[in-house]
């Protein structure tokens, strides 16, 4: 049955596009409800880190995710991938090196450890 034939019934038909209309409002609300804010416990869970989420080291990590995206800026993924696995990939090594960050490295890995217990 099409829009247009629900709307020969006439009254009913206001009704049907007012539904139809609040579905798609509700679901433009989920689907803002729903991003996962950068820094956030629930990002820390999504990138499957399963140790302690310590707001100040977690947001330091994230920072070398977002600055090396900000670096690589035709590379849409750089920021996804860093994240991956609780920051243990290569991508965040390549990234602490591009930010010049390799003296700081060694803190960096104990921070992750800390987070992906
Ligand atoms: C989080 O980490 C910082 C830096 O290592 C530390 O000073 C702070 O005490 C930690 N906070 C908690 C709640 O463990």
């Amino acid at each position: 049955m099409s829009i247009f034939q629900v709307c020969t019934l006439g009254r009913m038909c206001l009704w049907f596009l007012l539904i139809i209309g609040l579905l798609s409002q509700s679901q433009q609300g989920a689907a803002h409800f729903y991003k996962i804010q950068p820094g956030t416990f629930k990002e820390f869970q999504y990138i499957n880190c399963q140790g302690t989420y310590n707001r100040s080291t977690y947001t330091k990590l994230i920072r070398i995710c977002e600055e090396c995206q900000n670096l690589y800026r035709n590379d849409y993924t750089v920021s996804l991938e860093c994240k991956e696995n609780c920051f243990q990939n290569e991508m965040f090594d390549k990234c602490v090196l591009s930010l010049l960050l390799a003296h700081k490295e060694e803190e960096y890995k104990n921070m992750i450890t800390y987070a992906s217990g």
